[in-house]
C-alpha cells in the first residue's frame, strides 16, 4: 500500500483539486487498492468546508467530482503515516516541515512531478477563472507523473 497526502493553504482548491485529479488516475490504473489517498490543509480556516465552489465547477467541467471532500487541518500524525506528503507551494512545505521538523525528509513539493520545471500549483483563491484553470493544468501534468513514480514503487 501507498499513502499519498495532497497539502495546500485552505484545503479547499489546490490539493482537493489534486486529490481528485489521482483517484481518477489511480482508479483508471486499476491501482484502487493500492494507493490511500487524502488531501489536508496547513490552515484552519475552512475545516468542514467542502471545496470552493469555483474549483468543484472548474473540475466538474473536466469530469472530476469533489462534492464528497471536506477540509482539514493537517497534522503531525499525517507526515508519520503518509508515503509521501505532497505540497503545493514553498510556503506549504515551510509550515509543513514546522510541524513536524523529525519527519521533513517526507515533504516535496508535488510539481517535483511535473514534466518541465515547475515552482508551485499557485493559489487560485483571491484571483479569478483562469487561476482554477492553471490548477487543473498543472496537476493534471503532475498527477501523471506521480503516478509513474507510483508504479514504479509497487512494481
Ligand atoms: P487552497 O486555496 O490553499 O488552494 O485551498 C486557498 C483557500 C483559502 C485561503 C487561501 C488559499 N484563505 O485564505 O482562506
Amino acid at each position: 500500500m501507498i499513502r499519498i497526502l495532497f497539502v495546500c493553504l485552505g484545503n479547499i482548491c489546490r490539493s482537493p483539486t489534486a486529490e481528485g485529479v489521482f483517484r481518477r488516475l489511480v482508479n483508471e490504473a486499476g491501482l484502487d487498492d493500492r494507493v490511500v489517498i487524502d488531501s489536508a490543509g496547513t490552515g484552519d480556516w475552512h475545516i468542514g468546508s467542502p471545496p470552493d465552489a469555483r474549483a468543484s465547477e472548474a473540475a466538474m467541467r473536466r469530469g472530476y467530482d469533489l462534492s464528497a471532500l471536506r477540509a482539514r487541518k493537517v497534522t503531525p500524525e499525517d507526515l508519520a503515516g503518509f508515503d509521501y506528503v505532497l505540497a503545493m507551494d514553498e510556503e506549504n512545505v515551510r509550515a509543513l516541515k514546522a510541524l513536524a521538523p523529525e519527519l521533513e525528509h517526507k515533504v516535496r513539493l508535488f510539481t517535483e512531478f511535473s514534466s518541465t520545471p515547475t515552482p508551485a500549483v499557485p493559489d487560485p483563491y483571491k484571483g479569478g477563472a483562469e487561476g482554477f484553470e492553471r490548477v487543473l493544468d498543472l496537476v493534471e501534468d503532475a498527477a501523471r507523473g506521480l503516478l509513474r513514480d507510483v508504479r514504479k514503487r509497487l512494481a
